[in-house]
C-alpha cells in the first residue's frame, strides 16, 4: 500500500524541483534590453567622430580651472590619442617629464605632470593610479550632450 504513494511524492518533489526553471527561462531577458542602449550588449558601434575644440598641442591657451584642485581641461585636440591602454599612452611621452618641473614653461611646451603624479618623481616613476589620464583630465568638445549640468564655477 505505501509504495504507490512514496512513488507519488517522489514524483511530485521532482516536478516542484523543474517547474520553477521553466519559469526562469521563460522571463530570458532580449539582448537589445539589457543596457541603456539600444541595440544588442553584443554589438560593437563605432562611436562619434567628436570635434574637439582645441588645436593641435602647443598651439592653445590655457582654460581656466572650475574650482581650487580641479584637474586642468585638457586644452587641445585628443583625436588619436584614444582610448589609452597598457601599451599606447601618447600623453605619458609628452608629459610625464620630471625634469620639466624645474623648468621655465614657455609657450608650446607640454606642461608636465605634477609631483602628485608620481611614485617617486627624481626617477620619474608614474603612480600607476594616474595612467588613464583622461578619467580625470577631459578636453572641451562640441557635443549634444544628452543632460544639462548645473554646475557653477567657484569664484
Ligand atoms: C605631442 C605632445 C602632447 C601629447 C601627446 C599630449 N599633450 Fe597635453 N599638452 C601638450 C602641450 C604642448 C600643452 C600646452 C597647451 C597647448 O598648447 O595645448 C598641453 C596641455 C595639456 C593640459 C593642460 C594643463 C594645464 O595646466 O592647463 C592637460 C591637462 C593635458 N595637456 C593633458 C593631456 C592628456 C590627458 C593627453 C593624452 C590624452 C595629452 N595631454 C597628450 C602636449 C601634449
Ligand atoms: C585621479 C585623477 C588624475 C589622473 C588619473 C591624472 N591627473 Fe593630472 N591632475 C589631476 C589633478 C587633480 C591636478 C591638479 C592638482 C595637482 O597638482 O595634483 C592635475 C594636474 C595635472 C597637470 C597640470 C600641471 C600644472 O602644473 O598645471 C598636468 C599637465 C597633468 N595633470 C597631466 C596628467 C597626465 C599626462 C596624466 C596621465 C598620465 C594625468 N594627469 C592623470 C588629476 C589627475
Amino acid at each position: 500500500m505505501s509504495k504507490p504513494v512514496g512513488k507519488f511524492l517522489l514524483l511530485s518533489a521532482v516536478l516542484a524541483l523543474s517547474l520553477p526553471a521553466f519559469g526562469v527561462e521563460d522571463q530570458s531577458i532580449p539582448d537589445d534590453s539589457l543596457g541603456l542602449s539600444k541595440t544588442s550588449v553584443y554589438d560593437v558601434p563605432d562611436p562619434d567622430v567628436v570635434d574637439y575644440l582645441g588645436g593641435d598641442p602647443g598651439t592653445n591657451k590655457r582654460l581656466v580651472k572650475s574650482y581650487h584642485t580641479a584637474p586642468p581641461m585638457i586644452t587641445h585636440t585628443i583625436t588619436d590619442m584614444v582610448p589609452i591602454t597598457r601599451d599606447f599612452n601618447l600623453c605619458k611621452d609628452c608629459h610625464v617629464q620630471p625634469d620639466l618641473l624645474k623648468q621655465k614653461i614657455t609657450v608650446g611646451m607640454p606642461i608636465p605632470a605634477p609631483v602628485s603624479h608620481y611614485t617617486n618623481v627624481k626617477k620619474g616613476e608614474l603612480y600607476m593610479g594616474r595612467w588613464n589620464c583622461v578619467q580625470c583630465h577631459r578636453p572641451q568638445a562640441k557635443v549634444d550632450v544628452l543632460v544639462q549640468s548645473t554646475f557653477k564655477k567657484t569664484k
